[in-house]
């Protein structure tokens, strides 16, 4: 259970030990005020008391657990925890449906990744519907193509489909404020690179953590790192006489193709095949399970 926590808040043991500590004593802080002010009203214990008393705790749980998490160290964590509560709680009541996640795609090649998760983005919407609202509880959609090359395919597909178009330079993506206001500005939730070259700064990465996916042409841990991308990296399976290839979907950490791995799937190398015939089958397989994996990562994530 505590593995599952880390995992979901993406913290380490020290800091779960004081989330909890906040909570434990957060809660305590809460029950004890709740019961301090209604002495002061005078009133018998009964059913008012107890249904003031649950009203007082609601009001006040988000302000103790707030004031106990300052000297614990833990303020940001609650703040973000607090306001995705509220927000839950009002979208709910409002209209029974989430909000949208918001996705960029960063992408600087033909873009057929992106083509596709913009269209499983769209069935997705389509069938979150009320009838299907069980099964599929979280909508989705992209929201901004990022790209650093001026003339590639995705830029096409972006036009098309009336999605608004980030292009970034290096120097300031590399060094200066990473585009981050830009980011903001439309609300981005989530990233996904597909066919993205550059390496995303620690900046980017701090701002949204394990909420950054790369897809990656081959079996990571091998033929990953700089320049390993596209047909280089079937160059490598094929002159390494590898029987076996595949895709990788992994959370993007400082290193290039290098952070946790969230899905693999393989196809068979043949003595016949070239750069160009694996580079097929590789884009089968990503067009197959890219949008799916990243339909279920927002699910899962959404509803933790
Ligand atoms: C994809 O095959 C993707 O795996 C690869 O670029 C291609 C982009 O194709 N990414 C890398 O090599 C990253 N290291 P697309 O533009 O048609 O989606």
């Amino acid at each position: 259970m505590f593995e599952k926590l880390k995992a979901r808040w993406n913290v380490n043991t020290t800091r779960l030990v004081l989330i909890i500590a906040t909570f434990a004593l957060g809660g305590s802080l809460c029950g004890y005020t709740g019961r301090k002010i209604l002495l002061l009203t005078g009133l018998e214990k009964g059913v008012i008391w107890v249904l003031l008393y649950i009203i007082l705790i609601t009001l006040l749980w988000p302000l103790c657990v707030l004031l106990i998490s300052i000297p614990l160290g833990q303020f940001a964590f609650f703040k973000k925890y607090i306001y995705r509560i509220g927000k839950k709680m009002t979208s709910h009541k409002k209209n029974n449906h989430p909000p949208t996640i918001k996705l960029a795609v960063f992408a600087s090649g033909a873009g057929s990744n992106a083509e596709k998760i913009i269209a499983a983005s769209k069935s997705y919407l389509n069938k979150n519907n009320d009838t299907d609202i069980a099964k599929q509880t979280t909508n989705w959609e992209v929201a901004l193509i990022v790209c650093n090359k001026p003339g590639a395919g995705v830029l096409k597909i972006a036009s098309n489909h009336g999605i608004p178009v980030l292009m970034i330079e290096k120097k300031r993506f590399d060094n200066g404020d990473n585009y981050l206001l830009e980011l903001k500005k439309f609300k981005i939730d989530f990233i996904v690179l597909a066919g993205f070259l550059w390496k995303i700064p620690p900046a980017l990465i701090n701002e949204y953590p394990k909420k950054i996916i790369n897809i990656h042409p081959a079996l990571l841990p091998k033929y990953g790192g700089a320049g390993m991308y596209g047909s280089k990296v079937h160059e490598k399976v094929i002159a390494a006489n590898e029987k076996e290839s595949g895709i990788t979907i992994h959370y993007v950490d400082e290193l290039y193709d290098h952070g946790e791995i969230i899905f693999q799937a393989k196809c068979t190398v043949t003595d016949s095949d070239n750069a160009e015939t694996l580079a097929k089958k590789i884009h089968v397989l990503e067009h197959a399970h890219y949008p799916v994996v990243i339909n279920s990562l927002l699910q899962k994530q959404n509803d933790s």
